[in-house]
């Protein structure tokens, strides 16, 4: 790909464009913040790394230049305020749904083909304030909170289970927050089902943790986390860059798939050049299937919000 950019050059944003640099996934990455100074550092400092780490992606750091933006296949979203401990993910929008509103159409208007990768916070709602303000397809429009989740609850099982993180396949669904639906019935150690390995209240407590995740990491550090959520953005353009029709859940916009409309939630999706390739439908039991219509319950309330603030007319 020629060039990806990265708007927003905090630490999600930072790490996001390090790891696409490192994996060699375009001619260049354009990283862009608004604070004078801050995106072209961090560009440079990641860039002086291309000749210790072997990579050619160009590297390159904007203060509010959209025009250098300008032709990128992939925009990835990490604008706006982290929380700091106390605070929850919702707690952010008046601040955020601004700023994400207001990037997404000027990044779109020097790329109107891009793929746009929202990281924001309240995610899945930010995601949606991201496809209004771009106006395009919402195959093309997603956000990246199931690749960092999963990746999370992962982590956990390996740990838990001594074995690689590389041999664990886990599904979680549902929004960005504490009423995610990780789904140990689709949780295997390449191919064992966790529920043959693992006692029932080991596997409870990886999915508590796994759904206080962020916050566990926010209540350590007093900011929220970057070095996950950062790959995790990578992974999806990674995904984007090769075609790779990989299967990961991220957050997409459905149309009465699992029942729900007119909503941005996380879900099962086969992810290539075209964006969301397609929105896989599994077969969710009855306690799956009411944890994911709460889970959409509590979006929806945030969405509302949103629409409150009257920012798309
Ligand atoms: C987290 C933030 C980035 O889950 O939402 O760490």
């Amino acid at each position: 790909m020629k060039k990806i950019t990265v708007i927003g050059a905090g630490n999600v944003g930072a790490t996001c464009a390090n790891v696409i640099a490192h994996k060699d996934l375009a001619r260049e990455v354009v990283l862009l913040d608004i604070k004078e100074g801050v995106a072209e550092g961090k560009a440079l400092d990641i860039w002086q790394t291309s000749s210790i780490n072997n990579y050619n992606t160009k590297v390159i750091g904007v203060t509010n230049d959209y025009l250098r933006t300008k032709g990128s296949g992939v925009i990835v979203i990490t604008s706006g305020i982290p929380r700091k401990p106390g605070m929850s993910r919702d707690d952010l929008i008046k601040t955020n749904a601004s700023i994400v509103k207001d990037v997404t159409e000027k990044a779109i208007k020097y790329s109107p083909d891009a793929i746009i990768i929202v990281v924001s916070n309240p995610l899945d709602v930010m995601t949606y304030a991201a496809f209004q303000a771009a106006n395009k397809d919402s195959r093309k429009v997603f956000g990246m909170a199931g690749t960092l989740d999963t990746g999370r609850y992962r982590a956990f099982l390996s740990t838990a289970l001594n074995v690689s993180p590389k041999d664990i396949h886990g599904l979680l669904m549902g929004g960005h927050g504490d009423t995610m639906v990780p789904l140990p019935r689709y949780t295997a150690v390449n191919g064992i089902p966790i529920t043959e390995l693992l006692a029932k209240d080991e596997i409870d407590k990886i999915v508590e943790r796994t759904k206080s995740g962020g916050g566990e990491l926010v209540n350590l550090m007093g900011t929220s986390a970057w070095y996950a959520p950062g790959a995790a953005a990578a992974q999806l353009v990674e995904a984007i860059v090769d075609d790779q029709k990989r299967i990961f859940p991220v957050c997409a916009c459905l149309h009465g798939e699992y029942n729900l409309k007119e909503i941005y939630l996380g879900v099962p999706v086969k992810i290539g050049a075209e964006g969301i390739e397609e929105i896989i439908e599994i077969d969710l039991n009855k306690g799956e299937m009411k944890m994911l219509q709460e889970s959409a319950a509590s979006v929806k309330k945030v969405m509302k919000v949103l629409d409150d603030m009257k920012l798309f007319k």
